[in-house]
């Protein structure tokens, strides 16, 4: 403990030093850390001591309400961006992907114990101008960006406890700190003026209240793989979105292929993947357990996929504004609010759940990532750039090359 107290007021030099003695780092790991350090990030979090930094590739072929884009992504997962370019490309040959934003208001609430819920629904029916006053002047600017505290409503969670939920348009923000602060505000008037028991206030990341629906068709003529016609393809593409409806095991998986794609742009974007993680899964037990987020069936001799996903994202303030590179994202996507935020994030998930479900349904997914799998093998072994193409090659030719398979390629490079 010693060795670590007031380890946030060190400088940074001091701060790596403590570490390396401690975990026992030699010289070439340290500098590995303090080559990539970046002053300004050392001011973003607590205990700083390098930029850990993921690669960031362009998923193309979108056409998304009418209008050609290119998706930054962000991820380490090798086949990512080609399965949510191959998605977009299938969706694209039949006009592309149309998006609706639903609603997007930030919700939060505050718990209060209560043993008279009636009593609080009387009060909140009263006074709810007066309430929705008192959030607004906790964050006045926000009126004048179009925003502000929209609703109120008053959920029983058992015979003890309510929550007070206070719906909020945070205009372009991501609007943690506009939520947190109004909720705060009106604990307190309500704690003071109503003599409520309340435990705590924070924001929901079951965004409920932040919608966005995205559909697409695709012809049979994109959907057949070698001797499988497009039509049974899309017929068994139904039949897994299906599986995913009825099997948590399989639904749990069906959205990670979505989130996918989703959080790679979120991450490109500097927004609060945790966020729209905890969002999305909550939705997606809305109805009591846990399903798919997508559904795909066939309406006009075509395959049709649909999805309504919560989506909190922020276009200003956050780490937008402080990560150089989410300005020149926002500018490669052409997003211009979070509205366009929303859209597109919807229409990467989708993309890449078709493409998922497609090789899932035909080849097997192995196959399709082969080659960026083989390149993650050689790399993984240490293989230079220049040995990268060779290693692969080598590993092409072995019935399931694994990891010391091609170290042992590398070594006979290197002899
Ligand atoms: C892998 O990261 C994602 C998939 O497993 C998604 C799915 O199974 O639908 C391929």
């Amino acid at each position: 403990m010693g060795t670590f107290k007031h380890f946030y007021h060190k400088d940074y030099d001091e701060r790596l030093n403590i570490i390396s003695d401690f975990s026992g780092l030699n010289n070439q790991e340290v500098n590995e850390f303090s080559a990539s350090k970046n002053q300004k990030n050392n001011n973003l979090i607590e205990n700083y001591i390098t930029d850990y930094s993921l690669p960031e590739g362009i998923a193309v072929n979108f056409i998304i309400d009418g209008m050609s884009k290119v998706v930054p992504m962000v991820t380490e997962e090798p086949s990512v961006i080609a399965a949510a370019s191959n998605g977009a490309r299938m969706f694209s040959k039949s006009n592309g992907l149309h998006t609706k934003v639903i609603s997007h208001n930030l919700t939060g609430q505050i718990i209060i114990k209560t043993d008279s819920v009636n009593l609080l629904y009387g009060y909140v029916n009263t006074h709810y101008d007066e309430l929705l006053k008192v959030a607004n002047n906790a964050h006045s600017s926000i009126i004048e960006h179009g925003g502000g505290a929209k609703k109120i409503k008053v959920r029983k969670l058992d015979n003890n406890y309510c929550s007070l939920d206070l719906f909020v348009d945070v205009a372009e923000a991501m609007g943690a700190n506009i939520m947190n602060s109004m909720l705060e505000a009106l604990a307190s008037f309500i704690r003071t003026s109503h003599n409520e028991n309340v435990l705590m206030s924070i924001l929901s990341n079951y965004s409920i209240d932040s919608l966005v629906k995205v559909t697409g068709s695709v012809s049979f003529a994109q959907l057949g793989k070698n001797d499988i016609s497009g039509e049974r393809v899309a017929k068994k593409i139904v039949e897994a979105s299906y599986i995913a409806q009825i099997d948590p095991y399989r639904a749990a998986t069906h959205n990670k292929g979505i989130m996918n794609g989703i959080d790679a742009f979120v991450m490109a974007l500097g927004n609060d993947w945790r966020a729209v993680e905890s969002g999305v899964h909550a939705y997606a037990s809305r109805n009591g357990h846990y399903q798919g987020l997508s559904n795909f069936k066939i309406e006009d001799n075509a395959l049709f996929g649909e999805m309504t996903i919560p989506l909190s994202l922020g276009f200003v303030g956050g780490a937008t504004k402080v990560l150089p590179k989410v300005k020149i994202n926002q500018k490669i996507a052409k997003v211009n609010s979070k509205k366009d935020l929303m859209q597109m994030a919807a229409a990467v998930g989708l993309s890449q759940n078709l493409a998922a479900l497609k090789a899932l349904v035909t080849e097997g997914i192995q196959k399709g990532h082969m080659n960026l799998q083989l390149k993650s093998l050689a790399m993984s072994a240490g293989a230079d750039d220049a040995d990268i193409s060779y290693v692969v090659e080598n590993l092409r030719q072995m019935v399931n090359p694994n990891l010391k398979d091609a170290q042992s390629i590398i070594k006979n490079l290197r002899k």
